[in-house]
């Protein structure tokens, strides 16, 4: 391969037809993500944000442009080579969990590795590895029921990674829990960006976990709008508060 890009989408656009109106959710983004990148995603309600991520992870087709995960083209792949794709290259964290409630936490960790077809890994000794490497050694028996928000979320995120995928991505991790719950989710996504070297990608409304993460794309009405390293973000506040200053030091002389 000639680049580290775990992904990368080319002028995508996606639109949806609602009855006589089109309706365009993306305009035309190009992105590129490197290898174990850990990045978020804001915008206003409506543009786009979840549109791009359901492309991103082969969910749905773009109208056009390419979306290439781990050097692959995705965009016109059959559904048996997408769904094979979905399973072993990404891992997907929703806002509401969505875990089988009648299965135990271990059960669901374990049922990505069980639909896959180069078995990586032993289901249950590895579901188990990844559940204790988020505190959840206790809980392995539980059903989702049987346990907090922060629990449930931690265990979509181990079932996310169980297959070792290039890329997880969140939409709205944190959306349904309270900030201690969150702050703890938040954490386990950056062990798995820094312990297993796994890019994560978070779409959130919330500037608090912006603020976590080390690069912010800003989509704006179904374009990138703004694309900063949280580095140069710093830089361009310091920048501002400084403009103040040669009036603070007038004021002494
Ligand atoms: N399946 C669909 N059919 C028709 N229109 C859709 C569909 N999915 C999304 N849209 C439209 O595409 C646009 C982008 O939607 P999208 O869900 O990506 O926004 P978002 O940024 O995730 O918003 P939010 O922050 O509210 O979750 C919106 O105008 C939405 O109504
Ligand atoms: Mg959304």
């Amino acid at each position: 391969m000639l680049n580290q890009h775990v992904l990368q989408t080319i002028d995508v656009t996606k639109e949806f037809k609602m009855g006589q109106v089109m309706v365009h959710a993306l305009r035309g983004v190009s992105l590129s993500v490197n290898e174990g990148e850990f990045m978020g995603v804001i915008g206003p309600s409506g543009s786009g944000k979840s549109t791009l991520l359901g492309l991103i992870g082969g969910l749905d087709t773009p109208t056009s442009g390419q979306v290439i995960i781990d050097g692959v083209d995705i965009t016109r792949m059959d559904e048996v080579a997408l769904t094979r794709v979905r399973n072993e290259k990404i891992g997907f964290v929703f806002q509401f969990f969505n875990l089988v409630p009648t299965l135990t936490a271990l059960e669901n960790v374990e049922l990505p590795i069980q639909f896959a077809r180069n078995r990586q890994f032993n289901p249950t000794k590895r579901a188990k590895e990844l559940l204790d490497l988020f505190g959840l050694k206790d809980r392995m028996r539980n059903r989702p029921s049987q346990l907090s928000g922060g629990q449930q979320q931690r265990v979509a995120i181990a079932r996310a990674l169980a297959n070792n995928p290039a890329i997880v991505l969140a939409d709205e991790p944190t959306g349904s829990l309270d900030s201690e719950s969150g702050g703890v989710v938040m954490q386990t996504l950056r062990s798995v960006q820094r312990e297993l070297g796994t890019a994560v990608i978070i779409v959130t409304h919330d500037p608090a976990i912006a603020a976590q993460v080390d690069r912010i794309v800003s989509l704006s009405d179904g374009l990138v709008a703004t694309d900063h390293t949280q580095e140069q973000l710093v830089e361009a506040y310091k920048k501002t508060t400084g403009e103040l200053k040669p009036v603070e030091s007038a004021e002494g002389v």
